[in-house]
């Protein structure tokens, strides 16, 4: 394979973008310091929702660095009015370990986290206390409508919150093990690459046209394109994370270039939780080593909650020196048929009958009659690659 050179030479020491709070959290138990199990089996046991289970591996693989625990009270407050952790560091969304009432109490000292029944984690509870769910769902999803999917989740969990210091018995690789990276491993790929500066790609759709021309053009600044879909849980109406793998794999390998690109999946269930999460996946992305995150129109939205742009403006509460990431506004991308390519309002001078512009519904529809994607929309690789997972019975 033949790489295009790096746009300059490699100065001879070089280093990513410093994580969140300085330090690259791990939190994961190392072979060596195995807990016994004996041990373990004494503890009172806890079993993790699959979202609980995501923010565990988030917080000890260092994606949610300087996190080392599910919040206490104070941050959890901090976060919800200031935007802020107590001690004054940028982060947007409680990341809180909800438990019902009844079984709170039971709660105190180590317990044993685990998940479908089995052991995969610690606990280390610091505080228990109660969720202010109203003040959460209106600050963090602006709205308490319980059609929100983020504020439904939040309804539906438990209302005491845990806190304390977790660890992680081992990395779980999920579905996706050949893309499943941590923070640190995905440090490691781009600093073997070569890359000074690295753009992240937050989705959780196939990259249809309009996110390929984002990624594309921040390619063109940048030495390499982190394409870091959210594999976590999503809302049922989404494409189901196994489709939209298989949809950038044949993407990537006709039309990105291999030495440029790394493909690693998010672990993270989605929140939608439009502006508060733009951040949260900025930080997060940092976490990554990313030097640069895209963020373009009405980012990790659902329905009407949030204005087009509102996930961009968010960034203002922040300087660029405490975010620590470069954020890439870009603003709504379709293909204008009169000007023969990607566009947006900043480059088209032709009103709307020249665009074609299709919504997630509209795609919905038309993939489940069997019917075609345009090309202008998506590249036909992808199409049929959606097609074939639509058309299969159930
Ligand atoms: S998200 O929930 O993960 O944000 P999605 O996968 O649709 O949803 O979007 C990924 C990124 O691409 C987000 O930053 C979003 O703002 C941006 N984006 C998606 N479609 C467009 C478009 N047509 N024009 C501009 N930005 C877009």
């Amino acid at each position: 394979m033949t790489l295009t050179p790096l746009t300059q030479p490699l100065p001879t020491v070089f280093t990513l973008p410093t994580p969140l709070g300085g330090e690259l959290i791990s939190r994961v138990v190392r072979p060596g310091e195995a807990f016994e199990l004996k041990e373990l089996g004494l503890l009172p046991r806890l079993e993790l929702s699959g979202r609980s289970y995501a923010d565990l591996e988030m917080i000890a693989t260092g994606a949610y660095s300087p996190l080392t625990g599910f919040l206490g009270e104070r941050d959890y407050l901090s976060v919800i009015e200031h935007l802020r952790l107590a001690d004054g560091t940028p982060w947007s969304i409680p990341i809180t370990l909800p438990v019902s009432r009844e079984n709170a109490r039971q709660y105190s000292g180590r317990v044993l986290l685990t998940f479908g029944g089995e052991a995969v984690g610690t606990l280390d509870v610091s505080e228990r206390y109660e969720a202010h769910k109203d003040f959460e769902a209106r600050e963090v999803y602006r709205t308490t409508d319980p059609a929100h999917p983020g504020v439904a989740a939040l309804n539906a969990a438990g209302e005491i919150y845990l806190a304390g210091d977790v660890t992680l018995l081992e990395v779980p690789r999920g579905h996706f093990p050949a893309h499943h990276r941590t923070p640190a491993e995905v440090r490691e790929v781009t600093l073997a690459r070569g890359w000074r500066s690295t753009v992240a790609f937050q989705t959780r759709n196939p990259v249809h046209r309009a996110h390929e021309y984002l990624q594309k053009v921040a390619l063109e600044l940048v030495d390499g394109l982190l394409l870091h879909p959210l594999v976590g849980q999503t809302k049922n109406d989404d494409v189901p994370a196994e489709t939209r793998m298989q949809s950038y794999e044949v993407l990537l390998g006709q039309y990105y270039p291999a030495g440029r690109t790394l493909l690693s999946v998010y672990p993270a269930a989605m929140r939608y939780a439009g502006p508060r999460e733009a951040i949260l996946h900025a930080l997060s992305r940092r976490n990554y080593g990313a030097s640069h995150f895209i963020v373009g129109r009405d980012h990790a939205g659902v329905g009407s909650y949030y204005g087009s742009y509102d996930a961009q403006e968010i960034f203002s509460a922040y300087t660029p020196q405490e975010l620590g990431i470069q954020i890439l506004k870009f603003e709504h991308t379709f293909y204008c048929q009169t000007c023969g390519q990607m566009v947006s309002p900043r480059t088209c001078p032709h009103d709307a009958s020249h665009h074609l512009i299709l919504s997630g519904t509209k795609v919905r529809e038309k993939l489940r009659a069997g019917e075609n994607l345009p090309p202008e929309f998506t590249r036909p690789e992808v199409a049929e690659v959606l097609r074939a997972a639509y058309q299969l019975p159930g």
